[in-house]
């Protein structure tokens, strides 16, 4: 597999095509941010951290049906994925109420929501990724209603998945967010990555936050976290 021209260079990973035009390479840079990117810094080993750890959860969801971009780990930092269209929508999951459920609704941090919220965001950094409904994501052709059908039953199947695996961890998923695309086919397939970069992760006795609210808030850490993360999933970096 060649790696060729960079397609689209986000604000912590980088996509490149390959000598195969169904496929990417996705790169998981150091550079972590926060607020829309107002917050920008350098964390060693991240990106490596991060392309492993994205690596393990997706064979686990693969492992349980569920269909991802993920094919292979090709370097330290670097993945290869199935080239998906992606829809432009954020599809997030709370298990557990924090975050921007928290200062929109006044409701206290730590809440369980029962059943889980699913919320959808449009992606656009210049409008700071709007909450949207479904009603949005149809009238504008973001994607159809069945493809939203779709969508939430597939991220609430990785809810069953990972809540079980994250909980025998010694952890608590209390959010996240996941993006999907079409394949060549026009099948719904999970894209993006999950990382600690894009959920919340408590542990469960002390409440430790373990995710990315620790560069958000700075707590300090992080990486040191994300491997310890890792470390009780079972995956060694
Ligand atoms: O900020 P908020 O509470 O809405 O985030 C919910 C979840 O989605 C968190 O786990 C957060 O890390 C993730 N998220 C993300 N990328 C965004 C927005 C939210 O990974 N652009």
């Amino acid at each position: 597999m060649e790696k060729r021209d960079e397609l689209y260079r986000g604000k912590a990973k980088t996509v490149y095509t390959t000598d195969d035009d169904n496929k990417l390479i996705l790169h998981f840079r150091n550079d972590t941010s926060a607020f829309d990117g107002e917050k920008i810094e350098q964390l060693d080993r991240k990106g490596e951290v991060n392309n492993k750890f994205n690596h393990f959860v997706m064979s686990k969801l693969e492992e349980a049906g569920i269909a991802t971009q993920v094919e292979e780990l090709v370097s330290d930092t670097e993945s290869l994925v199935k080239k998906l269209d992606m829809i432009p929508v954020e599809c997030v999951v709370r298990n557990v109420a924090a975050g921007s459920l928290v200062r929109r609704l006044g409701v206290e941090e730590g809440l369980t929501l029962n059943p889980p919220v699913f919320e959808f965001f449009l992606k656009n950094d210049a409008l700071h990724d709007p909450m949207i409904n479904d009603y949005h994501v149809v009238s504008f052709g973001w994607a159809t209603a069945e493809q939203i059908e779709k969508m939430k039953a597939l991220t609430f199947e990785v809810n069953a998945v990972l809540r079980e695996l994250f909980d025998d961890a010694g952890m608590i998923l209390v959010d996240y967010k996941l993006e999907f695309g079409l394949d060549g086919q026009g099948n719904i397939v999970l894209g993006d990555e999950f990382t600690p970069d894009g959920c919340r992760l408590w542990d469960k006795e002390t409440r430790k936050k373990m995710d990315k609210d620790r560069f958000r808030q700075g707590l300090g850490s992080v990486v040191e976290t994300y491997i310890e993360v890792a470390e009780r999933l079972g995956l060694k970096l």
